[in-house]
């Protein structure tokens, strides 16, 4: 009765990977997620559906002999994403579809951006993201995330969408993207990890002691166009979270990211404690501090432990 903040599965955004390959594969690194097939997507899309999850957010899986060093593969509208994006449209035209814009799946050494002579070179890279956002708005995604960190990237993405005629294509920014430790599983699913090698992404992510530049991204995200922003990762992040909440008044969403799923399947697992009490108190913890949607690899199994 007096419950402050509450969860509901309109809260829940189901981040999802997909795959070149026949059949569903799981992924070692998270329990209970697979890499998706585009039969399988659109079977599990329908499903989030019917269990009221509001939207997905697509990652694909890219096999190596399609990366270069131009991400070249990130505008071709015929590639696995741009499928997916349509199959999914096609089939089960309700669910929101969330497309990342970033060009860590095509690139064979798994950063972000385009690289010349070791660093990412942050306006090359606008160019193609740029081309990747159109490409992505063509394919049919609803709203693209730019998840790179590059400075002036809203901007630039807000201006090639509308040049094309998506002005009403919903930009959602990682606005707050730290340099975190806790994307391994994830760079695992997506096989990037092992591209990225030793490298780290501190010269475009955020450093983990910093909260008031988030409110300078926030600031930036918001005068280039940006509709929504994110921070990332959630748990560890609340204070950044809140902050946006209080200093800006477009949404806020945040990501559950993969290691901080993991760590809960996996303590689960050892019998340490009571796996879905835990992740349900890690997303109301996240509502509670000012999240208005929350990306998370257990959207599915909590839309279905709320129904039930
Ligand atoms: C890359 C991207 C990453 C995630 C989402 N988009 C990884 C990274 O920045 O290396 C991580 C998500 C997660 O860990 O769940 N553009």
């Amino acid at each position: 009765m007096v419950a402050e903040t509450r969860l509901s599965v309109h809260d829940l955004i189901w981040p999802v990977f997909v795959h070149e390959g026949a059949g569903n594969v799981a992924v070692d690194a998270l329990p209970g997620v697979e890499r998706f097939s585009i039969e399988g997507l659109v079977e599990a899309a329908r499903e989030a559906y019917d269990l009221g999850i509001p939207a997905i957010a697509l990652f694909p899986v890219v096999p190596a002999e399609k990366k270069n060093d131009d991400a070249s593969e990130a505008s071709n509208p015929h590639s696995l994403i741009c499928t997916a994006i349509a199959a999914v449209k096609e089939t089960v035209p309700g669910i929101g579809v969330i497309a990342d814009v970033a060009l860590d799946p095509y690139t064979p050494h798994g950063h972000d951006g385009i690289v010349e002579h070791g660093d990412v070179v942050n306006d090359a890279t606008l160019a193609v993201l740029c081309k990747q956002a159109v490409t992505l708005a063509k394919a049919g995604a609803d709203i693209v995330a730019p998840s790179d960190m590059m400075d002036g990237r809203v901007a630039a993405i807000r201006d090639a969408l509308d040049d094309e005629g998506f002005e009403n294509t919903p930009i959602l920014a990682y606005t707050a993207k730290y340099a975190s430790a806790l994307y391994g599983p994830f760079r695992d699913a997506v096989g990037s990890r092992t591209s990225l090698g030793k490298a780290d992404k501190r010269s475009y992510q955020m450093n983990p002691a910093n909260s008031r530049e988030a409110v300078a991204e926030a600031e930036l995200d918001i005068s280039e166009g940006a509709d929504m922003l994110m921070v990332k990762p959630g748990t560890y992040y609340l204070d950044i979270i809140s902050k946006l909440r209080d200093v800006c008044s477009l949404p806020v969403l945040a990501y559950h990211v993969s290691g901080e799923y993991a760590m809960v399947k996996l303590a689960a697992e050892k019998g340490l404690f009571d796996g879905d009490s835990v992740m349900m108190e890690a997303l109301i913890s996240m509502k509670r501090a000012g999240a208005q949607a929350i990306l998370t690899y257990a959207a599915r199994d909590v839309a279905r432990l709320l129904k039930a």
